[in-house]
């Protein structure tokens, strides 16, 4: 299978178009499900919050995956640190964001961490940093369906739309740092 990463800050809306993905009846890995079934979390850092997982081991159990035939989209703000033909960031404005991630119930300081690092582009630069062809998907308007639609544009050969560097929140800046 062609895996392609659906990554982006947290509250950028990977598990919302990853259901959309699933309606439309193609196969999306729950990474989070996919790290505990594989027995892939490894010690918790406790200051972010997360858990280290072995990438090398992580990448040997998507083999499964590959050596289907069609499609497999990866849900996960690690998805691009995977091994996978094409990556897609989601994006959301900053203060859209910010009322995603305050309606979760997170903390201010964790809201402006997260929404720091989505002005600062930290997902796409990391995605951008290796080889592999990279769209970014503005997530604030309109649906999941809209992104979706978007994404399958994008696999069906139209793969400039949406290039990196379409998104831009550095006119938030002054309001978040
Ligand atoms: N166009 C859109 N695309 C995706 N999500 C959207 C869109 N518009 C609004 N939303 C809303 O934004 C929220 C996105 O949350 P979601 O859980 O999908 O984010 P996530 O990127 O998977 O976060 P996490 O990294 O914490 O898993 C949902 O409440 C969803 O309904
Ligand atoms: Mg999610």
């Amino acid at each position: 299978m062609a895996v392609i990463a659906i990554t982006g800050t947290p509250g950028a809306g990977k598990t919302s178009v990853s259901e959309e993905l699933r309606r439309r009846g193609y196969t999306v890995i729950d990474m989070n499900e996919h790290l505990r079934r594989h027995d892939l979390l490894g010690e918790k850092d406790v200051p972010r919050d997360t858990y280290n997982v072995d990438m090398e081991a992580l990448n040997d159990s998507l083999e499964e995956y590959r050596r289907m035939p069609g499609i497999v989209f990866l849900d996960s703000h690690l998805a691009h640190e995977c091994d996978c033909s094409r990556i897609i960031v989601l994006r959301c404005s900053p203060q859209v964001l910010a009322g995603r991630l305050r309606a979760r119930g997170y903390s201010d300081a964790k809201v402006r961490e997260n929404v720091q690092a989505e002005i600062l582009d930290v997902i796409l630069c990391e995605a951008t940093d290796s080889d592999i062809p990279v769209n970014e998907i503005d997530c604030t308007e309109g649906t999941p369906s809209d992104a979706v639609d978007f994404i399958e544009r994008i696999l069906n050969g139209e793969t400039e739309i949406c290039p990196p560097g379409s998104v831009d929140w550095s006119g938030e800046m002054e309001e978040w740092f």
